[in-house]
């Protein structure tokens, strides 16, 4: 996410602003780093021969063979509506305050509804999502990230909350929906009071399973047992499983704490989490911590502990009960990519989107067999972090208390960045979404920016010069990399990887920072952060990034969506959002014929005209001629 209106800050301005990191490292030692770093990417070319970056830095022009694109790119754009290439259509699937049951009230523009509406609606900030089929149903499980208070809260001043009202009411508009939608007359439609209907909020009662459940540290006043929670966070990537449930990640948790008194007497691996997870006595604005003492940690201080999982849901059982699966660690959750290792233990990577923080994979103890009891599958097994290493190759470090010296397995979990500093894993600039190709054993990890690159260390105080997958100081743009897991066995502990991409602007740069050989004036993009890989095998790239069309940014236009092939490096654009959104989340329903692609956090006048409320909202992105679309 970018703007979890933190009023004019970004998500991570505000939390820096909260949580400042450690000072600067030896400029010396970046510089040094950064021209070993050119030289080697420069020199290498081909995968498998060491690292590289695709086409080769710097320069322009690759020639291109025959693209796979069934479209003509189109230009960038900073207008307030959704632009797709000619022959193709789109229109609105459900924007936040949208009734999901009959009798759920319109959308109140004045008020934004009340904290019983906000139940009955579809939530705000619609972010990562996945299709299923269920009965025979196309269903939808979507993420709601973050409440946007000045939207969400129109008649409050400055979308502070009032009070404990205000507070219910956007606890409720985030978390998860379960849909069902049906396409009337070729026009997908919310099928409203549907029996698979769910609304999963910040309220909802969840069971903790995995080695940190009942764990001391999850024990709080009003759940003795450490296995049972409410609610789930900041909901931003999605996943998964080949058994057919929905994984929602929590990622900026943090900005959900606050205090109203001094600091709760806490053992030291407990203080040292807060800063490493940036809680403290402000929070983001939410202010829950004033109105539900829950949230504030000189009372409750091991709740921070209860979130920042990766939760499971049933979207086939809306009584089912969502599981936080402690065995997938507890980070700043992007997304989870989950596919099966060739022996058929399941495999799970996952990003944790903060500066300087690494990229995880779980790998289960037991194998998955379908029709077969799939419980333990997500919670027996091992964390692992990745290390990049400077000749293309890298390795998965196991997260245990042998490995980090840590006291057991909970805290390893629970702490997994304290864990991942403890073993040397190597610093990413922000590693958003995960996306495994179906076609060949290789993964891709949207490294999405970081201006500290090169210039601060991470939260942890580990080393932020300037490495492999990481080459350019004061990361603007961000880059795209991938690996292929030795043997193309995704379980393997060793792996070579390169560079995809690196996001850039030839327009303003004749340098690194204008983007490896891929990247040109008529493609060009920033910030990438959602991605997935269709059927076919062409992996899609969702940005979430500086809109401004200015500076450093200029010609780049709105957030945007993009294919890239994965064998030729050639990316087109394919979609612009409307100014001010950002472009995240994407499935397809079961026929391939719809695509379904998130808007989230648009400017007024998005999507309802002038002088309404800016919607976040899901669209349908269709061929006009009924064909397939990935
Ligand atoms: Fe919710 Fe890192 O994006
Ligand atoms: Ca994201
Ligand atoms: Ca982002």
């Amino acid at each position: 996410m970018t703007k979890p209106d933190c009023g004019d800050l970004s998500a991570d301005a505000w939390d820096e602003m909260n949580d400042p990191r450690p000072a600067e490292s030896d400029f010396d030692r970046v510089v040094d780093a950064a021209l070993s770093r050119r030289g080697f990417l420069s020199g290498l070319v081909a995968f498998g021969s060491g690292a590289s970056v695709m086409g080769g830095l710097p320069g322009r022009g690759r020639a291109q063979g025959s693209s796979r694109f069934a479209f003509t790119p189109i230009a960038s754009a900073t207008d307030h509506t959704v632009q797709v290439p000619q022959g193709y259509t789109w229109d609105i699937l459900v924007r936040w305050g949208d009734p999901l049951f009959p009798d759920a009230p319109a959308l109140d523009q004045a008020t934004g509804g009340d904290a019983g509406s906000a139940l009955r609606v579809f939530g705000e900030a619609t972010d990562g999502m996945e299709s299923f089929v269920v009965d025979g149903r196309q269903l939808i499980a979507v993420n709601h990230e973050f409440a946007n208070r000045r939207v969400n809260l129109p008649d409050a001043s400055g979308g502070i909350p009032r009070d404990a009202a205000d507070v219910r009411k956007l606890q409720k508009l985030q978390g998860v929906t379960v849909m069902e939608i049906a396409a009337d007359s070729g026009r997908w439609q919310v099928v409203q009071g549907s029996p698979f209907t769910r609304r999963i909020t910040h309220l909802t009662p969840v069971a903790f399973s995995g080695p940190a459940a009942g764990h001391d540290l999850l024990m709080t006043r009003a759940d003795q047992t450490g296995r049972a929670g409410w609610g789930t966070f900041n909901n931003c990537g999605a996943g998964k499983t080949p058994w057919g449930t929905y994984l929602t990640c929590e990622e900026n948790f943090n900005g959900y704490f606050g205090a109203t008194g001094p600091n709760a007497d806490v053992p030291a691996i407990v203080r040292e989490g807060y800063k490493r997870y940036g809680i403290g006595a402000t929070g983001w604005g939410y202010d829950y911590h004033k109105w539900d003492a829950r949230f504030d940690i000189s009372t409750s201080p091991n709740e921070p502990h209860r979130c920042g999982w990766v939760v499971e849901v049933d979207p086939s059982d809306p009584g089912s009960t969502p599981v936080k699966h402690t065995g997938l660690g507890r980070f700043k959750h992007e997304n989870a990519e989950v596919v099966l290792a060739s022996d058929g233990r399941v495999v799970v990577y996952m990003g944790d989107d903060e500066r300087g923080e690494f990229l995880y994979r779980f790998v289960s103890d037991r194998i998955y067999m379908p029709g077969q009891p799939t419980e333990g599958l997500l919670d027996e097994g091992t964390l692992f972090v990745a290390t990049f290493s400077e000749d293309g190759t890298g390795h998965w470090l196991p997260l245990t208390p042998e490995s980090t010296g840590m006291a057991n397995l909970a805290e390893v979990l629970m702490f997994a960045r304290m864990a991942g500093s403890a073993v040397g894993a190597t610093t990413m600039d922000r590693p958003e979404w995960v996306a495994v190709n179906p076609h060949k054993p290789e993964a891709y990890c949207c490294l999405t920016n970081n201006k500290h690159r090169g210039r601060k260390a991470n939260a942890g105080g580990d080393d932020m010069t300037v490495n492999g997958p990481n080459p350019r100081e004061t990361n603007k743009y961000g880059q795209i990399v991938r690996w292929r897991p030795e043997g193309g066995d995704h379980a393997a502990d060793g792996f070579e990887w390169d560079l995809y991409v690196m996001a850039g602007n030839p327009e303003v740069y004749d340098n690194n920072y204008g983007g490896s050989d891929n990247i040109t004036s008529g493609n060009m993009f920033h910030s990438p952060d959602g991605m997935a890989f269709d059927s076919t095998g062409l992996v899609w790239i969702q940005t979430d990034g500086d809109d401004s069309n200015t500076g450093e940014f200029a010609g780049m236009g709105n957030n945007q969506m993009l294919v890239g092939d994965p064998d030729t490096g050639e990316i087109a654009r394919f979609l612009t959002g409307p100014k001010g959104c950002e472009v995240t989340g994407l499935c397809w329903s079961a026929d391939r014929r719809s695509m379904f692609v998130g808007i989230q956090h648009p400017d007024a006048p998005f999507p309802d005209g002038e002088g309404l409320l800016p919607r976040s909202s899901i669209i349908v992105v269709r061929r006009l001629d009924g064909d397939t679309i990935g």
